[in-house]
């Protein structure tokens, strides 16, 4: 029983999540603890003091054992931060036939072989010699000229061409994500740090919104992580190192406050479309350290809120607009992450891109058990992990990581295995 067990341990820029789970069966998740706590030490996705990371890291795992009685292991975590890179190769074979000019039928094994053409020449350019790969993302295969090929397992042809969008992480932060874990008294495996985007993709997104295009934007705290899924592939990702922290210490120097009494006021008054806000009704503001309380409109609130969305948003677009038309993103935009509580945000985002937007809770149709605080778009990325690491065969689950482990030119040996898992879905 205990070698099915998976941790999903949720290491945000404000709140550390964590899940316990039994995978029994294949697609069936027995969950078996939750736990939340607040973050500290860790800032837009960047390990800024290790201590206090491990230290709330140790809460949340130690929350999660004592409502689950069971020890936290085959730990998955996230990672995220302005120091995600990516970069497409591509790989192309011929297939054995019988004769020369009857096509081939192909095998795994070609599959591979292109898969390992395509990593090869995935040059580490200047700037990525001290990355590591995350993903390895397929981006269609090409049969003799037939493009937009999903699974070529099985088909006939004389050439297979495909892409990968090669996902690195820098190896300094992800080797500090470990520590802190090792910190806290538990370990993870070299391989199981997922990337934000894909574990939140995992959570929400149906097969037609991947298909049909969809731009998922996770809002946490520290940072806006942006996928881009259209023909149902993960094209394109983006870390901007903004969100809704940003948001309440604009109110906290707006209204002069503490940064709790801000964190309080967004929470229950921020509105991000002020406009809708009755502008008659008043909040009492508490001063700093015992100074005088004021009174402040919440429309004054939701303006300087809206302000701030407004930017972050802008930033988002301006990034991601050269990456799209509107007709590849069908479906719209698809929002979780704790800001994606905030009211009315539906509605600016909308505004900003001119696109339909849904506010997501992760899909629990698989897990057993009383699911109702993960019905929060908070919770997406635990979820994610959970959903990632149940569908990991257990025989290519790596050793723990041991510190000073992490080799960047190694750990190209391991995009085989996971593009083997994304043609296979
Ligand atoms: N009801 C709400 N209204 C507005 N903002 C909210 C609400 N609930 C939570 N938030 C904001 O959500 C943010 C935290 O979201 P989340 O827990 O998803 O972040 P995180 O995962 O820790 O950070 P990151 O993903 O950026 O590393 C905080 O800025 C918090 O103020
Ligand atoms: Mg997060």
């Amino acid at each position: 029983m205990r070698h099915n067990l998976i941790t999903a341990l949720d290491i945000g820029s404000a709140n550390i999540r964590c899940i316990i789970a039994s995978a029994k069966s294949p697609g069936h998740l027995d969950l078996l603890g939750i736990a939340e706590t607040p973050s500290a030490g860790i800032e837009k996705g960047i390990v800024k003091d290790i201590q206090a990371v491990a230290e709330c890291v140790k809460k949340a795992l130690q929350e999660v054992q004592a409502t689950s009685g069971l020890k936290p292991a085959n730990i998955f975590a996230n990672v995220t931060g302005d120091h995600i890179r990516t970069q497409v190769g591509d790989g192309r074979i011929s297939i054995p036939a019988s004769s020369p000019n009857e096509p081939g039928e192909i095998a795994q094994e070609h599959v591979d072989q292109v898969i390992a053409d395509a990593r090869n020449g995935v040059k580490i350019q200047k700037g990525f010699e001290r990355c590591q790969i995350l993903h390895g993302i397929p981006q269609g295969y090409v049969i003799d000229g037939h493009n937009d090929i999903r699974n070529p397992l099985r088909m006939t042809g004389f050439h297979l061409i495909t892409k990968v969008l090669t996902i690195f992480g820098d190896v300094t932060q992800l080797r500090n994500l470990a520590k802190s874990i090792e910190l806290a008294g538990y370990e993870i495996g070299a391989d199981n740090f997922v990337l934000n985007h894909i574990a939140i993709a995992n959570a929400v997104l149906s097969e037609d919104e991947r298909r049909l295009g969809t731009i998922l934007i996770d809002i946490g705290g520290g940072t806006c992580d942006i996928s881009l899924h259209h023909r149902g592939i993960l094209e394109k990702i983006l870390v901007i190192p903004m969100a809704g922290s940003a948001i309440t210490e604009d109110l906290a120097i707006g209204l002069k406050t503490t940064l709790s009494n801000a964190e309080y006021i967004k929470t229950h008054y921020g509105v991000a479309l002020a406009a809708s806000v009755d502008p008659e009704t008043e909040i009492v503001v508490e001063g700093i350290s015992g100074r005088d309380s004021q009174v402040k409109t919440q429309y004054l609130v939701s303006h300087v809120v809206q302000h701030r969305v407004e930017e972050m948003l802008s930033l988002c677009y301006d990034r991601l607009k050269n990456f799209y038309t509107p007709e590849l993103v069908t479906a719209g935009i698809v929002l979780t992450g704790g800001t994606a509580k905030l009211q009315m945000i539906d509605a600016v985002v909308k505004n900003s891109f001119n696109l339909p937007v849904k506010i997501a809770q992760p899909d629990l149709s698989t897990f057993n058990g009383d699911t109702d605080l993960l019905k929060d778009p908070a919770f997406a990325t635990c979820v994610g992990l959970l959903r990632h690491a149940a569908a990991q065969e257990p025989e290519t689950k790596a050793p723990a990581l041991r510190l000073g482990s992490f080799k960047a030119g190694k750990t190209l040996d391991k995009i085989k295995n996971i593009i083997k898992d994304f043609t296979s879905s």
